[in-house]
């Protein structure tokens, strides 16, 4: 099977076997800008309106969960100015959703060290979380200042603390309760990871959850991706034979 998906007129999907758990590498804004001549920060802000129509249309489908990835851990390493653009779109997509989360009920979380992120910023993650402890439907979870790496390195800092406090021991630690330091402890893993713009790797995304999850890229660029995208790729998944090691 090509890892490249193929353009159908109409996606094959079952609906009634949809994956619980797709998560979106949103890559390509700042290519969609170059071609049509806009700075880099326009593709960003196209961007974050195609999250919103996917994440609408993942929860009118039945998804369980979405997560995408919004800001690497390396994703510092840009111009002052990008990286300041990409915050600003940031909090005004959470004051917008802040308004509007009543009426969508979509429980949004974070994964990723806030840390390092401005307080009005982190501030606003607190109050979206807040505000989503009410809702038990949908999740969407934006990777913010997000590492796979990072969130491993962290997790076990978390879990030698607890250690030397005598909460948990060693010997106890399985894969299953390693799981519950990360920033994805209680969600599953993804079923289904999405990458547009062509480029065929993860860039440090879901590290330890993407251990059997299925991949699909295709060169269509994040601020282009559409509703018929995604049920190409859920097609594409469904065609899969996921064994998980066994025959
Ligand atoms: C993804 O698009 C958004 C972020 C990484 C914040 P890019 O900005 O990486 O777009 P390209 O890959 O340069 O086209
Ligand atoms: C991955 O895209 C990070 C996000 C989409 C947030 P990048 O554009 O940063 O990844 P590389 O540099 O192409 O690997
Ligand atoms: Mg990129």
């Amino acid at each position: 099977m090509a890892i490249f998906s193929k353009k159908t007129e109409t996606a094959q999907v079952d609906y009634n076997h949809l994956p619980r758990h797709i998560a979106i590498i949103m890559d390509g804004n700042g290519r969609w800008a170059k071609k049509r001549g806009l700075p880099r920060t326009a593709g960003h802000a196209v961007g974050a309106e195609t999250f919103r129509t996917i994440a609408t249309f993942c929860k009118e489908l039945g998804v369980e969960y979405l997560t995408v990835y919004a800001f690497s851990t390396e994703n510092w390493k840009r111009s002052q100015d990008e990286v300041g653009a990409i915050m600003k779109l940031l909090k005004k997509y959470l004051f917008e959703a802040i308004d509007t989360m009543e009426k969508d009920k979509i429980k949004m979380e974070f994964f990723g060290d806030l840390s390092r992120l401005s307080p009005e910023l982190r501030e606003l993650c607190e109050s979206t979380r807040e505000i989503s402890k009410r809702y038990d439907g949908f999740q969407a979870n934006i990777c913010l200042n997000y590492g796979g790496r990072d969130e491993i390195i962290k997790g076990m800092q978390k879990w030698q603390a607890d250690c030397a406090a005598g909460l948990v021991n060693p010997e106890d630690l399985t894969e299953a309760s390693f799981s519950q330091y990360l920033f994805s402890k209680d969600v599953p893993d993804p079923d289904l990871i999405i990458r547009p713009s062509g480029e065929v790797r993860t860039s440090n995304f879901l590290l330890w959850q993407s251990a059997y999850s299925e991949f699909y890229f295709t060169d269509v660029l994040w601020p282009d991706f559409s509703k018929e995208d995604l049920l190409e790729a859920i097609a594409s998944y469904q065609k899969r034979s996921r064994r998980f090691g066994g025959v």
